[in-house]
């Protein structure tokens, strides 16, 4: 089955048609900067222009980067205020015009490597980290999700972890590969503090490059590279998607 993942992210709206089975991308994803202010409306016509060259008779689902009950979306630390207890599915799925599933982005990410990627049979407990505009956070139970944990914005040294140590960080703040990677042990390991983890899994495009942090890392769990990279929030969309029709 096939079905269209889309990720919305702090700087850009990333869609793609994906084989659920497979776990692959078909065809070449399509990415447009995200409008600023990232408003409900402008959000959702961009992610309409985005997909309008994909098929129309497939089930869409968005990864969006907030908490996401029931379809609405409860926070927008990365995206305009105007998401804060917007009705997110209904507001796609008028838009986009067929039925949209949304869920957080990170979670989405979670569910694409539960299925596909580095959590694929792995037993226990899975912390997914998404390193982009914020951190974003999945936690993986012998394969089932926990959706909606925020530990992005756990407290760390009094600041939000993803102000400290998210993958927008380094390049603000210019700081160095061992720089980071200090900071992204400390991150880790107030996590870990709390919730033990049997792995760690590092997505976002920064782990393309994951050789020049992971290596460098400081902490008790195992950190691995998430196999699927920054594919993972939209495979794991388009999969929540086909199975919401299924
Ligand atoms: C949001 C999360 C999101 C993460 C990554 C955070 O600021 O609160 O919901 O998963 O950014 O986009």
């Amino acid at each position: 089955m096939r079905a269209i993942g889309i990720d919305v992210g702090g700087s850009g709206v990333k869609a793609a048609l994906v084989d659920v089975a497979a776990g692959e991308f078909v065809g070449d994803r399509v990415r447009v900067d995200t409008p600023q202010p990232a408003t409900p409306d402008a959000v959702v016509s961009a992610a309409r222009e985005l997909i309008a060259g994909l098929p129309s008779d497939l089930p869409v689902g968005v990864g969006f980067p907030a908490p996401v009950i029931g379809g609405v979306t409860t926070t927008a630390a990365n995206v305009d205020a105007g998401w804060v207890g917007a009705p997110a599915a209904e507001l796609f799925t008028r838009g986009l015009g067929r039925p949209v599933v949304v869920v957080n982005d990170a979670d989405a990410a979670g569910v694409g490597e539960a299925r596909h990627g580095a959590a694929r049979d792995v037993p226990g407990v899975v912390l997914l980290l998404t390193l982009g505009t914020g951190i974003g956070s999945a936690l993986i139970n012998d394969g089932v999700l926990v959706p909606n944990t925020e530990l992005g914005h756990l407290q760390v040294r009094g600041h939000d972890a993803e102000h400290l140590a998210a993958a927008a960080v380094r390049d603000d703040e210019g700081l160095s590969w061992p720089e980071w990677a200090a900071r992204l042990s400390e991150v880790i390991g107030a996590m870990d503090a709390l919730l033990w983890p049997d792995l760690v899994l590092l997505g976002g495009g920064v782990s393309r490059k994951s050789d020049k942090f992971i290596p460098l890392l400081d902490v008790r769990p195992p950190v691995r590279p998430a196999a699927l990279r920054n594919r993972a929030g939209i495979i794991g969309a388009a999969c929540l998607a086909a199975g919401a029709v299924a």
